[in-house]
């Protein structure tokens, strides 16, 4: 269901969010040889940590300023965290700081969230106090106080899942925004660009729970909240065939795809076979450039060798130390890290920078992608 109401407020905010970020920008423009340097496929950061005190506070502010001056040039920044609301313990409070860090200096117009966003049965209602101390407490950062896309993860359907969709959460902290189902178009138009001025990015956010056939088996001890769904069989065709024909119709230079659960993944919970068997032909077949998701509590990009479409696990938000699979397909896996953070990502309108950062506030991983001009 498209919300229209949400897409009105959204296109606003992404023009004004868009100018704050402007204005945070440096004044004096790039010289080529750092473009240059931009332009190195995938780099990894050397963590530069080696010490305590004083060299650790030296080393932070050198990789937030080598990232900075990487990133000022895009016109949209954001954040991805998944798999988070912990009322603030087990590192939730930490890596929210460093989110903060890292916002204020993007300028980031707005945090995306890949479910699981409360443990470890969602929220039992919408009065529930622990929507305010897992989240509205939790990321109180200036850079923080912007829109939250949130998609639902399993846990969150292990509670009243309704309420974390429902208008009156929103009466309680208006940066929440969460749906089943869910579109949103950011320009990737910068100043400088003309008049009328097409270039964006399109983010399609899906329910991929529904999905898992372990959750509706009978054998499931765990009760999960499936009201206001059609019958499984039906809201899975509706979904996909409602996702087909979005990416169909899209004009977009980017076209994002977020959920909860992982396609490919070297983490704990691994590749989810079936969103490999029925939500991955549609990615390749509509050239989806990025999945992001959560589910397993670790950072990692993997991409896929056929098709182009990377994927993006960003589940480090609080829970993490599940291990990674070494012994797992590895093929296209360009990095994991078995550990707590999140992810920043820059867009523009041929070019994207993810980066990876872990609760200590290193910069763990960078990459660097292309898109050829169409
Ligand atoms: C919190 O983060 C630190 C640093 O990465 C780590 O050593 C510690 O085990 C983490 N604690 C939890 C509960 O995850």
């Amino acid at each position: 269901m498209e919300q229209s109401w949400n897409y009105e407020k959204i296109q606003n905010h992404a023009s004004s969010s868009t100018s704050i970020a402007r204005q945070r920008r440096p004044t004096s423009g790039p010289d080529r040889s750092e473009w240059k340097d931009v332009g190195k496929v995938r780099e990894m950061v050397n963590p530069l940590v080696v010490g305590f005190g004083l060299g650790f506070a030296i080393a932070w502010l050198l990789s937030l300023q080598r990232l900075q001056q990487r990133q000022f040039h895009f016109p949209l920044h954001f954040l991805v965290v998944g798999d988070w609301g912990r009322n603030g313990f087990y590192n939730q409070s930490v890596v929210a700081s460093q989110m903060g860090q890292v916002g204020t200096m993007l300028g980031i117009s707005f945090v995306i969230s890949t479910g699981d966003n409360f443990y470890n049965t969602g929220l039992a209602g919408v009065d529930d106090i622990q929507f305010t101390t897992s989240f509205t407490n939790i990321y109180t950062s200036p850079s923080l106080q912007t829109r939250w896309y949130a998609v639902l993860g399993n846990h969150d359907y292990m509670g009243d899942v309704l309420s974390q969709m429902d208008p009156y959460i929103q009466l309680r902290d208006d940066r929440w925004i969460c749906q089943r189902e869910y579109h949103l178009q950011y320009s990737l138009c910068t100043d400088s660009m003309k008049e009328g001025c097409k270039m964006h990015v399109d983010f399609f956010f899906i329910d991929t729970t529904p999905f898992v056939d372990d959750y509706w088996a009978a054998s499931q001890t765990h009760t999960f909240d499936w009201r206001g769904l059609a019958s499984r069989e039906e809201q899975l065709r509706n979904q996909l065939q409602s996702l087909n024909d979005k990416l169909e119709t899209s004009t977009a230079n980017w076209k994002v795809v977020v959920g909860h659960h992982t396609i490919r993944s070297m983490g704990y919970h691994g590749d989810t076979p079936e969103l490999v068997k029925n939500l991955l032909p549609i990615l390749k077949k509509h050239r989806v450039d990025l999945y992001v998701n959560g589910h397993d509590h670790t950072l990692q990009h993997i991409k896929d060798q056929d098709s182009g479409v990377h994927f993006v696990t960003s589940g480090g938000g609080s829970k993490a130390w599940d291990g990674v699979r070494s012994s797992e397909n590895t093929e296209g896996v360009l990095f994991a890290y078995d550990g707590q953070g999140f992810a920043a990502i820059s867009m523009g309108p041929h070019e994207l920078l993810l980066s990876f950062h872990d609760g200590l506030g290193n910069t763990i991983y960078t990459a660097h992608l292309h898109k050829s001009r169409h």
